[in-house]
């Protein structure tokens, strides 16, 4: 691993980022007990031109979000996105590439993105059998409030996926 970059993304990094959360998405969700196979994770991503379209115009309107990546030799291998909205602060995804995990490279991203929310509460959204995720928030004191009854990520098919909501106190 080669020195690892962050900097703010741009819409230029749309299709990188499309392709790193989908990387992850794959070697993340799948989940043989929950029936969340990993053809219902391709099939979500399954139309890339349209996907990273998506993600172009979200790069290009963050108004109440802000997205950050890493990159290796100029190549994204994670990111961040946060969002402060109607008086809500959130992490809103983090994903680093199944080969770069456990390097430290989400600790910077996390540290980048809490900083830019500043002080308050912050909330994230986590797949409830992650517990990887689940450790790496916990780390920076997110602590776990329960699961989440709304708002949560439906695959094709209609299949959910179980979250749990975490919490974070920085006092003001
Ligand atoms: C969660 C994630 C973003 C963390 O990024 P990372 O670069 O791996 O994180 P770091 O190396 O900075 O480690 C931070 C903490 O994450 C947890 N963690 C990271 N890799 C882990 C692993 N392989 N197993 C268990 N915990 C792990 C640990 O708590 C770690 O703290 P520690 O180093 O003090 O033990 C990354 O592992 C990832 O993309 N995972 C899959 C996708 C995902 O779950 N995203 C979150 C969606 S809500």
């Amino acid at each position: 691993m080669r020195e690892i970059v962050i900097r703010h993304a741009s819409p230029e990094d749309a299709a990188q980022i499309f392709d790193v959360r989908t990387t992850t998405w794959l070697s993340t969700y799948p989940n043989q007990r929950l029936g969340i196979t990993i053809d219902l994770i391709r099939e979500r991503f399954r139309d890339r031109k349209v996907g990273i379209a998506k993600q172009r115009s979200y790069l290009e309107n963050q108004d109440h979000t802000h997205t950050w990546v890493a990159t290796d030799d100029g190549v994204v291998v994670g990111f961040i996105v946060a969002s402060i909205a109607d008086g809500k602060q959130q992490i809103l995804a983090a994903y680093v590439l199944p080969e770069y995990q456990g390097g430290g490279i989400g600790s910077r991203l996390m540290e980048t993105a809490l900083e830019w929310i500043g002080p308050g509460t912050v909330e994230v959204h986590v797949a409830a059998y992650n517990q990887q995720a689940i450790d790496y928030y916990a780390k920076f004191r997110f602590e776990l409030i329960g699961e989440l009854e709304e708002d949560l990520i439906e695959l094709p098919g209609g299949k959910v996926i179980p979250e749990v909501l975490m919490r974070r106190e920085q006092p003001v």
